[in-house]
């Protein structure tokens, strides 16, 4: 059976890196061809949302050079695989605190995830500055500020389907398979909910 929803924690581009002798950005900067890649093949079997962990609300902590050249990376892949994108009917989606993003660079995201809304094919979502407990934060703290305005909101207990409207994975399905490339076998707060 095709899963509905893969999602993949792109780990391990440092060490693959290392291994060729080259430093960590080339790492980076090759993963982009295996999302292609990736993309493709997901396309191609039906499977209808697409999930990448591209960065974690904890690699901001990493060196300012490598976070640089990350979100130069991602400003790189809009301007190449947008058309790709649109042409195939992938519809984008970008989950995570964007407001942490550089403005253009959100932006950006803002205006591929407006241009590719009505896509079908398929949804790939990238997952940007993201983390689980983010999530489930700031959904508390969205039904926070609605009780706030209107205390009734807290009359009865939210129920799971209640509560999942509030999180920035809304209306995704959980996924079904969660593949961590890299060999490692930890979640690293990812889709903990
Ligand atoms: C994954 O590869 C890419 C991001 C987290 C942005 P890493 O940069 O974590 O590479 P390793 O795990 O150190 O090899
Ligand atoms: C997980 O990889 C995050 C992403 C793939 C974006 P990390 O390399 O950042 O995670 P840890 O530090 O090994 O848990
Ligand atoms: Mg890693």
């Amino acid at each position: 059976m095709i899963p509905q929803h893969v999602t993949i924690i792109m780990d391990g581009n440092g060490r693959w890196a290392k291994q060729k002798g080259k430093n960590r950005l080339y790492g980076h900067n090759n993963a982009l061809e295996s999302v292609r890649e990736c993309c493709d093949f997901a396309l191609h079997k039906g499977i209808k949302y697409l999930s990448l962990f591209a960065f974690s609300e904890e690699n901001w902590n990493r060196p300012k050079e490598e976070v640089e050249g990350l979100m130069q990376l991602l400003k790189k892949a809009i301007d190449t695989e947008t058309d790709g994108l649109i042409q195939n009917g992938i519809k984008l989606r970008v989950v995570g605190d964007l407001s942490k993003l550089p403005e253009s660079l959100r932006n950006l995201v803002h205006q591929v995830e407006e241009k590719s809304a009505h896509n079908t094919a398929m949804t790939l979502i990238m997952m940007l500055s993201y983390s689980g407990k983010w999530d489930i934060t700031q959904a508390v703290n969205k039904i926070l500020a609605e009780a706030k305005e209107d205390p009734t909101v807290l009359d009865k207990p939210l129920l799971p389907a209640d509560f999942e409207k509030y999180l920035a994975t809304a209306g995704i399905p959980d996924p079904d398979l969660m593949i961590r490339t890299s060999g490692e076998e930890r979640i690293s707060n990812y889709m903990l909910w």
